[in-house]
């Protein structure tokens, strides 16, 4: 199965195969979960390999939620960063499974989109 598949299904919104290949071969770290040989997930960071890293497009395909592989790829990601602040955006709602992990929602948090700037304001991330 594509990875762009997963997130439409997971659902993450859409993405372009080519672009997604390109985003992962230019992050710092990668994580894909298998299940006899079946890609079912993901997770990536960016990162500056000494003070900072965002972590983004973690997700499961929607059979496979639930069972602890998200957890998984947060926890094998932040075995491998090596710095001293990790941020990402919640998907509106899922908050509390970031604060499991010793997130804190950010007061001061800026966000500039190019690109579908009223989709992100309708869908809960910015006012
Ligand atoms: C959000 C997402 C990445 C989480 O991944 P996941 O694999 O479903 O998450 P986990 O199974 O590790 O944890 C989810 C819940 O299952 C519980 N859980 C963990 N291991 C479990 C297990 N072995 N059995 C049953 N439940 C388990 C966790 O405690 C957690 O509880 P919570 O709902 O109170 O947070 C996934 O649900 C997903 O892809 N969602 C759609 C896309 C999305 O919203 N991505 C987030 C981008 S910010």
């Amino acid at each position: 199965m594509e990875v762009a598949e997963i997130f439409r299904l997971a659902p993450l919104g859409i993405r372009v195969p080519d672009k997604l290949r390109r985003s992962c071969e230019n992050s710092f770290l990668v994580c894909f979960a298998f299940v006899a040989g079946k890609l079912i997930g993901m997770g990536r960071a960016i990162s500056d390999g000494e003070y900072q890293a965002a972590i983004y497009d973690l997700v499961i395909l929607p059979e496979f939620q639930n069972k602890g592989v998200g957890s998984r790829i947060l926890i094998e990601l932040h075995k491998r960063l090596p710095v001293e602040n990790i941020i990402l955006y919640s998907v509106p709602g899922k908050e509390s499974f970031y604060e499991k992990f010793g997130y804190s929602k950010m007061l001061t948090a800026m966000a500039k989109r190019t690109k579908d700037v009223e989709i992100f304001r309708l869908n809960g991330y910015v006012e």
